[in-house]
């Protein structure tokens, strides 16, 4: 068996929660292979609605096995929060979510690093969640990390070192804090992940594929945040791509199967950094409402703007998408006309190859579509697509060339379109 790999061909928040949820029940194990409580992926259905950081989005249907990968960092104080409310609703995860030991854990003093390195960015900051996620990467990399591994082996001396050490980084910053207050309920949920079995990951993943089972991995953030592909700097501190599925859950390439590429029918960034397609006029403001554009983390409104294919062909060649998945579609219903960038002019010449650096800019060469005026939020199957909305799902398999198998139309699990089922 070979995993299959669901993630963002975006600046994230595409939809990925809702899809593995739907998704999940064609797997045995969901699991998460990168980033942290930046992640915010919100799930409805049944008339709830729920927001996960940390916690693979399998854990709705049924008995299935989520797992946290190596790949992905985590913050005892907020998954204790994340893991109570769950509770709180019904759903205890203590048989069903395995978190690996190779994971890094996001001390209090990486939240507080972040927000002192943000500051020192004056009006170059990221934008960043300011969940610590750049300084727990930053030490892993620099091989100072502590891992959840850890927790069971001389723990104290080893968090007192690292806590020490960012003390110091501290002092050249000014920065205000409560670190006993912080560390309350840090180790309050350390004795929470206590509760979890923790798993050499890697060995858990490999043998299910070869005890037959389906695997799903579930990425966070978005193609376009990747580390290395992405518009860097303005970028998060993971590999956001499908190598990281790799790296993330310790999978070897050849045994990576569909990949799924998930994308607005529009397009959406939080924090700052170039954006080609971004709106700044009634069209950009209807998105917004319409499509309730504000983060799932930290509630800031969304950059909005219309969908940027230079960006999604550089982000599925990346990751090598064998299938697509429009979301919110239900959106633009409203539209008179729909635009897509096919191009960029950048010093008066015209660019369809993402290049290395948008910062200087680049202004979008649109192509122009009718939009269908019709609520898509009630369509059941693929029959009954508005011929516009055909139009333009094929106007844009032809320019990506990968086939569009799912259209969302509607934060709901049951407001999904399967296409091409026969
Ligand atoms: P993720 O981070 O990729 O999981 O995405 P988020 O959950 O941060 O953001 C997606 C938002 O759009 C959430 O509020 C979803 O409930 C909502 N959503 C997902 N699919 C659709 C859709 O097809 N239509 C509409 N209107 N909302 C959707
Ligand atoms: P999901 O999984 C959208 C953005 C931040 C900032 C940059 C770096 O819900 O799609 P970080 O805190 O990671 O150092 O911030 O990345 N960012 C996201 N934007 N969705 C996310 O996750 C994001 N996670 C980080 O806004 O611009
Ligand atoms: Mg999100």
């Amino acid at each position: 068996m070979k995993v299959d790999v669901l993630l963002g061909l975006q600046w994230g928040d595409e939809g990925k929660g809702k899809v593995v949820d739907v998704l999940t029940p064609g797997y045995d194990v969901i699991s998460r292979f990168q980033g942290g409580p930046n992640a915010g992926h919100t799930l409805e259905f049944e008339g709830q609605k729920f927001v996960l950081r940390s916690i693979p989005s399998g854990i709705f249907q049924g008995d299935k096995i989520n797992v946290i990968g190596n790949g992905v960092v985590l913050d005892p104080a907020l998954f204790k929060e994340e893991i109570e409310a769950l509770e709180k609703s019904g759903h205890a995860l203590t048989e069903r979510l395995k978190i690996s030991k190779k994971a890094h854990l996001i001390l209090p003093t990486h939240r507080l690093l972040d927000q002192a390195y943000e500051s020192a960015k004056g009006t170059g900051k990221i934008g960043t969640t300011g969940k610590g996620i750049g300084p727990t990467y930053t030490d892993k990399v620099s091989r100072n990390g502590l891992r959840v591994g850890d927790i069971l082996h001389n723990f104290d001396e080893k968090y007192k070192a690292a806590i020490n050490r960012h003390l110091d980084i501290l002092k050249h910053y000014n920065v205000e804090y409560d670190l006993p207050a912080l560390e309350k309920s840090w180790f309050a949920g350390i004795e929470k992940l206590k509760e979890f079995e923790f798993i050499d990951s890697e060995h858990f993943i490999n043998n299910a594929l070869k005890n037959e089972k389906k695997v799903l991995a579930e990425g966070a953030q978005g193609t376009m945040l990747d580390i290395d592909f992405g518009s860097y700097p303005f970028v998060t501190s993971s590999n956001t791509v499908c190598a990281g599925a790799c790296t993330g859950l310790g999978v070897a390439p050849r045994n990576i199967g569909d990949v799924y590429g998930i994308f607005k029918a529009y397009c959406t960034r939080v924090g700052s950094g170039p954006f080609p397609t971004e709106l700044f006029d009634e069209d950009g403001d209807l998105m917004r409402k319409i499509g309730f554009e504000f983060g799932s983390v930290t509630g800031r409104p969304r950059r909005c703007g219309w969908i940027d294919l230079v960006a999604l062909k550089y982000a599925i060649m990346i990751n090598g998408a064998t299938q697509l998945i429009m979301m919110k579609g239900d959106v633009l219903d409203s539209f008179d006309t729909i635009k897509a960038c096919v191009a960029y002019r950048i010093d008066g010449e015209e660019v369809e190859d993402f290049p290395f650096d948008l910062n200087d800019g680049a202004e979008p060469i649109y192509v122009e579509l009718p939009g269908w005026r019709t609520d898509l939020s009630t369509i059941k199957t693929e029959d009954e697509f508005p011929e516009e909305l055909n139009a333009y799902l094929d106007f844009l398999e032809q320019e990506l060339q990968v086939p569009i198998k799912i259209v969302s139309v509607g934060p709901d699990r049951e407001q999904t379109v399967f296409r091409h089922e026969n």
